[in-house]
């Protein structure tokens, strides 16, 4: 079976696998457990991060940290953010979930169709963040090549050409982020972009906190801004992921806070490769009334 348990002190043998048609990663996830999802009980404070990966996953939940701490970043212990804001999908988060107390911040990847239903009765909330998907490839490619879990790509190519048939953990990013948009009045829900994270944080955080009804002081949320900069992360053993063990991350390969930019694409990307990836965005996202921002230049920053 491709998702059996691994016994402890055992390093899995991490292979993605199909699990009604989504990619997963043996060893990390296990079928039967993400099947039960749909079925946890949601409680209206909850509130559930969902991102195609290399989205501004890890800076939503440290932007999400810092709200709950009130900016007071000795309030957040140094416990790292996967640990204070775990993946609901990563095995046996079952437990701690149903016995967590309130808010529950939860982050995930899965797809909208394997997602707990109670939030469609729009209890809880959700938040889904969007980056241009040039980008996310980009970031996506690199992190393969440092996380262990992840098969190292040949090279630039042929990691392209995975993202395109979606053959990656997540799948597809149109699908991904069709799932969840074409279906957001069914939940209490806030779509926000990596985009206008960069070009305007203070504006984000200050949705984000209406959207979640806190009330923080003008000096707080220049704290929250503050601690979720780049630099100030990139610093911050608690989100910059530098404390994982070498047999998640390979940190010679490189950083998980690697550009944290708009536009790197550009840099990899060939002409032929743009293109097709633009006749593929025109053809998926015809009926979406979604953009993106794909180059710095058309920012204010
Ligand atoms: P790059 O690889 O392009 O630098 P995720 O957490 O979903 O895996 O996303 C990781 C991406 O978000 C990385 O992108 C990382 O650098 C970027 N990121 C994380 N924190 C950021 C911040 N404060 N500002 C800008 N980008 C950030």
């Amino acid at each position: 079976m491709a998702d059996a348990p691994v016994p402890k002190n055992q390093t899995p043998d991490y292979k993605l696998f199909s699990f009604q048609d989504f990619n997963l990663i043996s060893g990390i996830h296990l079928s039967d457990e993400v099947e039960q999802i749909k079925n946890w009980a949601i409680r209206d404070s909850d509130v559930f991060l969902l991102t195609y990966p290399k989205s501004g996953t890890t800076w939503l939940k440290q932007i999400l940290t810092m709200i709950e701490a009130k900016g007071d970043i000795t309030a957040t212990s140094n416990q790292m953010v996967l640990e204070t804001i775990p993946w609901i999908e990563v095995l046996h988060d079952k437990e701690k979930f149903t016995t967590a107390a309130s808010p529950r911040i939860r982050s995930s990847h899965l797809p909208y169709k394997l997602l707990p239903r109670d939030l469609t009765k729009k209890r809880g909330k959700v938040i889904y963040v969007a980056r241009n998907p040039k980008d996310v490839l980009v970031s996506y490619f690199h992190f393969h090549n440092c996380a262990v879990m992840l098969e190292t790509p040949k090279d630039f190519n042929d990691f392209f050409e995975k993202f395109m048939q979606g053959k990656v953990f997540a799948s597809n990013w149109f699908e991904h982020i069709k799932s969840w948009y074409l279906h957001r009045h069914e939940m209490d829900h806030l779509y926000v972009t990596y985009e206008e994270m960069i070009q305007d944080l203070r504006a984000v955080v200050e949705r984000i906190c209406c959207f979640l009804g806190k009330d923080l002081s003008s000096s707080e949320m220049d704290n929250v801004v503050m601690h979720s900069t780049f630099e100030n992360m990139s610093n911050n053993s608690s989100v910059n992921y530098k404390r994982l063990p070498e047999t998640l991350l390979n940190h010679q390969k490189g950083a998980f806070m690697r550009k944290g930019t708009v536009g790197n694409w550009k840099k990899h990307f060939t002409v032929a490769q743009s293109e097709r990836f633009d006749l593929m965005f025109q053809e998926e996202m015809k009926n979406v009334p979604l953009s993106f921002v794909w180059d710095i230049k058309d920012l204010s920053v």
